[in-house]
């Protein structure tokens, strides 16, 4: 072989490596192609699979924040219902004394009309004074008050509320959340079984004295008209007159007393106030002075009494007007005002006149049996018109009238 050809010989077998090489690094590279498009095929679903499982808990977990914000708003609504129907009145004062809550009962029980909320509760009790210091009390004393009663007036009424105030805690400034209920009712109930009961002991301890006291009484009484005045000596005549006028006036004492006493066997039927009042101040006329005026003005509404007891309630009063307006020279004009409450089911007649007036001191005890300001009273004019009030479930009170004198309140209740 020549050198040419041993030259081509080489050359030839490095061509021949070469295509070697290069086929093999072909061969390598689709391989490494194929596994690389396998491999990327594998990963595209676990990233499906990945995003599915991400969807469905993004869904699941709205699906629960709509449930529990659907939750959250029901019951929201459910504390304001029963916030909202609450027979009671509830307050809640928060930081710096700030009104939260105040319900309708509230504002219906405290007659506040401006929205409450915000107001400083110190401004908005300010007609309500023993409120806001039961409310005062627990804010700077941080305990709870239970139960207390306290005494309220209110559009001229005196009202009794239970209250209950207790602190409320967590961050921030302290509060209080204040539960009140008017127990007027509950407690004027009391008032008249206390009343009741109280005539019913007196009737039965003093009927029976007071009835042997009226047997002596006349028979002193009968043995004094007995005496003629003119077969005495003339130094003792006085002295029989004045028995016999003694043993008269303690003889109506003791009648009127028994009368206050007994126990009334009341017999009840519908009655016209407003008729009975008339009927009364015809009967009286009489007795009264002449230029005597009795004004029946208002609304009245039937009640369920008893006919001659009510006449005998508006006689005393009649009586006890003409008297105290004789005894300051005025002529009587004495008015009978009917005013009806549905809502409290109450219907109220006020017998109102232009004397002298009660002062506000006596106006408890003109009630109490044998109190008296009048030189020839007995004192138990007033005493029987309550007994007859309490008799019908009602409640008497003295107060101003408009005209400068009194006023005798006494309301009824009304059958439904
Ligand atoms: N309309 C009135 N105006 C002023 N004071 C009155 C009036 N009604 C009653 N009072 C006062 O109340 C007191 C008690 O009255 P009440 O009718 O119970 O007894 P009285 O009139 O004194 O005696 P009586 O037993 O004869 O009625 C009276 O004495 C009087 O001071
Ligand atoms: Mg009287």
């Amino acid at each position: 072989m020549t050198q040419t050809g041993y030259a081509l010989l080489g050359l030839t077998v490095m061509v021949a490596v070469l295509v070697a090489v290069l086929t093999f690094a072909l061969l390598r590279f689709v391989a490494a192609a194929r596994s690389a498009r396998r491999s990327l095929r594998g990963g595209g679903a676990e990233a499906v699979l990945l995003s599915a499982a991400l969807d469905e808990a993004v869904t699941r977990l709205k699906t629960q924040e709509r449930a529990m914000s659907a939750r959250a708003v029901a019951s929201e609504q459910l504390s304001e219902q029963i916030v909202d129907s609450l027979t009671a009145g509830l307050l809640v004062v928060g930081g710096g004394g700030r009104v939260k809550i105040l319900n309708p009962a509230g504002r219906r029980l405290l007659g506040i009309e401006t929205d409450p909320i915000d107001a400083d509760y110190r401004t908005l009790l300010a007609r309500v004074p023993p409120l806001r210091d039961v409310i005062a009390e627990c804010l700077t004393g941080h305990r709870p008050i239970v139960r207390r009663s306290l005494q309220v007036s209110r559009t001229g009424r005196s009202l009794h509320f239970g209250v209950t105030v207790s602190p409320l805690g967590g961050s921030g400034e302290a509060g209080a959340i204040c539960l009140f209920s008017d127990l007027t009712a509950v407690i004027e109930l009391e008032e008249q079984l206390r009343l009741k009961e109280a005539l019913a002991r007196l009737g039965e301890l003093t009927a029976g004295l007071a009835h042997e006291f009226r047997n002596g009484l006349a028979t002193i009484h009968g043995y004094s008209r007995l005496l003629v005045p003119d077969a005495l000596p003339p130094a003792y005549r006085p002295y029989v007159e004045g028995i016999r006028l003694e043993a008269e006036a303690l003889g109506q004492v003791v009648t009127n007393f028994l009368s206050f006493a007994r126990p009334e066997k009341p017999s009840f039927a519908p009655v016209a106030p407003a008729a009975v009042a008339r009927r009364a101040a015809d009967e009286l006329r009489h007795e009264l002075p002449a230029e005597t005026e009795v004004m029946i003005v208002g609304d009245f509404v039937e009640i369920e009494g008893d006919e001659v007891l009510l006449r005998q309630m508006f006689g005393n009063l009649l009586r006890n007007a003409a008297e105290a307006c004789a005894a300051a020279g005025r002529t009587p004009a004495i008015v009978i005002a009917g005013r009806v409450d549905r809502a409290r089911g109450v219907c109220t007649v006020t017998v109102s006149d232009n004397g002298p007036g009660i002062p506000a001191a006596d106006r408890e005890r003109v009630f109490q049996p044998f109190y008296t300001a009048r030189s020839g009273g007995t004192g138990l004019g007033l005493a029987v018109v309550q007994k007859i009030a309490v008799l019908h479930n009602g409640r008497v009170a003295a107060g101003p009238s408009p005209a400068g004198g009194a006023a005798i309140e006494i309301a009824f209740p009304i059958t439904p």
